[in-house]
């Protein structure tokens, strides 16, 4: 990063804008950027106006007003660099005053050594801007940077760290600012009177989750928990070793993943957990509706942001659960400009072809028409239906045995027959239900019967949703593979409603 910056100051570069949340990481950064270059650095917020970063700063007197603070920067000296605070608030009031000021001193600033450094923590550079401003991700602190800030706060807290558990501790700080991952380990010392892989991993969680767009699942799904969809399940278990060093030293490619399509309740989402366990590395959710901001750029800044956090903790998964809603979300949000959608698909789609390592993409949605072309083409597409008998039986037997009940005890073939064009949703929910009755009835345990008299009160999601299902099934025929194995022809059942 220091290095790009070094660059860019000597290439002449007038405007930057660097996203990142650590205000105080970059601000060191650009200092020592300014020690390199021989540039002298000054500092802008709307508060104190214009100072000198120096032993003894120097402040420029009336420059908190951001249209005094370019005319100011119109007057440093040469080969100055004027870090700018807060000032993506401002380019988001889009005062065309503002903008025309910014991009004169920006032509100035360019044939006398001068550059302006915008700081913020989401992308706001409107369109107007876009030629002037060079935009810079920060990155999240590596291991090594982690590493260190680990190792200050044990020392400054007089505690040991086992040398055998370093890699786990940072393992799981990654993915987190340097001021994030400090209060994290700091947490853990106070907590435990060390620092605690799952405490600091907890913390991870509960940022990353306050941050907004991304959650850290924890996973207790493994394939065993799923009824059924035995093609992908096969598939997942053969690439269950791309993530090793092992996989790696020899030469494999991490595959880039995969989008689950089909009929709800039919375990997609409960696919994309088990993935996690498969691999045995975490599983990061974005819920893809939540990207889109109401702010112009916030939603490419969103994604950069969730970006970023997945690359860092990498090797993981990012499923991108109902990626419908990248859809829906963009119209549904201030901005009406339709060409934000694609900006953002434009960036997810890159992102994928050129900086993915270490990331496994899951998609889940319910149909895969509208979802471009060059998504589907990157991935591995499976089409998931609803059960077949086989597949119905083994979802009985999966969540009969869930609630401790054995399930040998009860008829699965004829369970199965039973729920025909029931989704594996509905299944569940008529075991409950079953479980219930029994329960109303003297606690006793629920029976075949039980069993057959709680799903007579279910309408099956093949008769609720037949048309949709049948359109679904068609639109799916040619462009993705079944996730269920093929079957023998009298076990094909999944009733539609006639
Ligand atoms: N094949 C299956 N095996 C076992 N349980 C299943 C299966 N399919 C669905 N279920 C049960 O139904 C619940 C809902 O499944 P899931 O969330 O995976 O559905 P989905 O396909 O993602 O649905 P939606 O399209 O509504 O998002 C699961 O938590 C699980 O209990
Ligand atoms: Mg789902």
């Amino acid at each position: 990063m220091q290095q790009r910056l070094i660059n860019y100051v000597k290439a002449g570069y007038a405007g930057l804008f660097i996203v990142s949340t650590e205000e105080q990481r970059v601000e060191a950064e650009i200092a020592a950027v300014a020690k390199s270059t021989k540039f002298k650095l000054h500092a802008w917020s709307i508060t104190e106006g214009i100072t000198t970063v120096a032993e003894t700063p120097e402040a420029i007197p009336d420059s908190q007003d951001p249209f005094a603070m370019l005319q100011a920067f119109d007057n440093l000296p040469e080969r100055s660099i004027l870090l700018c605070r807060d000032f993506h608030m401002i380019l988001a009031e889009r005062n065309p005053m503002t903008f025309r000021k910014l991009k004169d001193s920006l032509l100035l600033a360019k044939a006398s050594n001068r550059v302006l450094v915008i700081v913020g923590c989401t992308l706001q550079l409107p369109p107007e801007l876009e030629k002037e401003i060079t935009v810079l991700e920060f990155l999240l602190p590596d291991r090594a940077q982690l590493n260190e800030v680990m190792r200050a706060v044990a020392k400054s807290a007089k505690v040991k760290i086992c040398e055998d558990i370093a890699d786990t501790l940072i393992d799981a700080a990654c993915g987190l600012t340097t001021t994030e991952a400090e209060n994290a380990f700091a947490l853990s010392i106070v907590e435990a009177k060390e620092i605690i892989a799952s405490i600091v991993a907890r913390e991870k969680g509960n940022t990353i989750r306050k941050n907004g767009l991304l959650e850290i699942v924890d996973v207790k799904t493994s394939l065993d928990d799923i009824g059924g969809l035995e093609n992908l399940k096969l598939d997942l278990n053969e690439k269950r070793h791309c993530f090793t060093k092992a996989a790696h030293d020899y030469g494999l490619p991490a595959p880039r993943g995969c989008l689950i399509v089909g009929q709800p309740g039919t375990g997609k989402s409960l696919t994309a957990q088990a993935t996690a366990s498969v691999f045995n590395i975490p599983l990061i959710r974005l819920e893809a509706g939540k990207l889109f901001g109401s702010l112009v750029g916030q939603s490419e800044g969103n994604w950069r942001a969730a970006f970023a956090t997945a690359k860092a903790v990498s090797p993981c998964i990012l499923w991108i659960d109902e990626v419908e809603g990248l859809f829906a979300g963009s119209k549904s949000s201030g901005e009406t400009d339709s060409g934000v959608t694609n900006r953002v698909i434009k960036a997810i789609l890159q992102d994928m072809q050129f900086n993915s390592e270490g990331i496994f993409y899951v998609f889940t949605a319910n149909d895969i028409d509208g979802l471009p072309d060059p998504l589907i083409d990157r991935l591995d597409v499976w089409s998931v239906d609803l059960p077949t008998q086989t597949e119905r039986e083994s979802i009985w037997k999966i969540h009969i045995e869930k609630r401790g009940r054995k399930a040998d005890k009860f008829k699965l073939p004829e369970l199965a027959q039973k729920t025909d064009g029931f989704s594996g949703r509905q299944i569940e929910q008529v075991w409950l239900k079953a479980m219930n009755i029994a329960f109303n009835d003297k606690h006793r345990e629920p029976t075949n019967s039980d069993i057959v008299k709680a799903s007579s009160r279910f309408v099956a999601t093949s008769t609720t949703m037949a048309e949709a299902i049948q359109k679904r099934r068609e639109r799916l025929k040619n462009r993705a593979t079944p996730a269920s194995a093929p079957e023998k022809a009298k076990d094909m059942t999944r009733k539609l409603a006639k």
